[in-house]
């Protein structure tokens, strides 16, 4: 059992202080990233805690802007690099990465890391592959910065990749430039760059949603095999609460830069404890429904991440913010705690308020 769902019996706020190396294979502790801008600081991530071991998926879950790939980007050490380094961040908290912590890890060591221990597949291939280099040069290159190989082992490598993501005539198609690939080819090519050195960690930030529905699928497969083939780690990042209800072992909701509810997918999906939650499975496409019964959007905006709302930060769009809470006043903030072995929720409501108004008032109009 994790060290986050040991510690507290059920109801009790979480702890998210430093205890030392973990055993997880990956734990992040009270991560935060801020950005100073002109406008004030932008709170992007604000205390978030998860673990997650070898072999199984987190599905990372939210509307736009609320701190996903930022997250995603703080785990590989990406904040400080090229493109992704648009504002200086401030950084905080700890990453642990098999034993090891990165934030105060030498920049070269997480380096090195990056790329054969973790990578990443972002939502546009073509903004991570490089449109002048063939796409076998670019899985070659991923490959001998990490192995000491010759350009001939590492094509051949190259070539077994892209047949094993499943491109059609790999030996031909590995010379080819990425604009010649369709969308969803750019996506398996990417795949076979992420995976080419065995990552034990691999974060697919919104892997399809630039694809059409049948390729999506086919991508999402696609992933599922290749974690079971190389019992990596996994985290998925997605709008879609219906993708990782399927896909992952673990499901975390993000709000505002900070987890709302997290916990065994089963538990976030059928009896999910956050009205945040609720929203998201109300705006969810059903393929059983007609179009008109489809996507209710959660009302109004997400919150402004420099000016975060007190208390709660989803009360200003939460219907149940005046439900009576005992002794508990509207500029408290939710702490997350425990509602189930391993289920945990940031809700001021009582879990029988909670569970009352899912069965009752939720649950029937999904
Ligand atoms: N370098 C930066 N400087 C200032 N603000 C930033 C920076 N990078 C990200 N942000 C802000 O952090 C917030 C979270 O961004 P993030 O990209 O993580 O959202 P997301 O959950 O991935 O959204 P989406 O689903 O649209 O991809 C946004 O408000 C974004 O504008
Ligand atoms: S704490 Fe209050 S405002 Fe926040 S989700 Fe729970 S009921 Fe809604
Ligand atoms: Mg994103």
């Amino acid at each position: 059992m994790s060290d986050l769902t040991r510690s507290g019996a059920v109801g009790e706020p979480v702890s998210t202080g430093s205890a030392g190396a973990p055993s997880a294979f990956l734990e992040v502790r009270d991560l935060r990233i801020h950005f100073p801008t002109e406008d004030g600081i932008v709170k992007s991530v604000d205390g978030l805690s998860f673990q997650l071991e070898r072999g199984k998926t987190l599905g990372i879950v939210g509307e736009s802007g609320s701190g996903k790939s930022v997250t995603s980007l703080g785990i590989m050490g990406l904040h400080t690099v090229g493109q992704y380094g648009r504002g200086k961040a401030r950084i905080s908290g700890e990453l642990w990465l098999d034993g090891k912590e990165l934030l105060t890890a030498d920049p070269d060591e997480v380096r090195r890391l990056r790329g054969r221990e973790m990578a990443m597949i972002f939502q546009d291939p073509l903004s991570a592959m490089h449109p002048y280099y063939t796409v076998g040069h670019q899985i070659v290159e991923a490959y001998r910065v990490h192995n000491d190989v010759d350009k001939k082992t590492a094509r051949k490598r190259a070539v077994e990749l892209l047949d094993r993501v499943g491109i059609p005539q790999p030996d031909k198609r590995v010379d080819d430039y990425p604009h010649q690939f369709s969308g969803g080819m750019r996506q398996r090519a990417m795949i076979a760059m992420a995976l080419v050195n065995n990552p034990e960690l691999l974060i697919a930030d919104e892997p399809t949603t630039a694809l059409d529905v049948t390729v999506q699928a086919q991508i999402l497969d696609l992933i599922r095999d290749l974690q079971k083939e190389f019992g990596s780690a996994v985290i998925i990042i997605t709008h879609d609460l219906g993708v990782v209800a399927e896909l992952a072992d673990d499901i975390l909701v993000m709000y505002g830069g900070r987890c709302v509810e997290r916990g065994p997918a089963e538990k976030v999906f059928y009896e999910p404890q956050h009205p945040y939650t609720w929203g998201l499975l109300g705006s969810m496409p059903r393929i059983d429904r007609d179009q008109t019964d489809r996507l209710i959007p959660v009302k109004g905006s997400p919150p402004s991440l420099i000016n975060v709302p007190s208390g709660c930060a989803f009360n200003p769009r939460c219907p149940y913010a005046d439900v009576p809470k005992d002794g508990i006043t509207r500029t408290e903030r939710p702490e997350l705690r425990q509602v189930a072995e391993g289920h945990l929720s940031a809700c001021h409501m009582s879990q029988e308020e909670r569970t009352r108004i899912w069965t009752e008032e939720i649950a029937p109009k999904l």
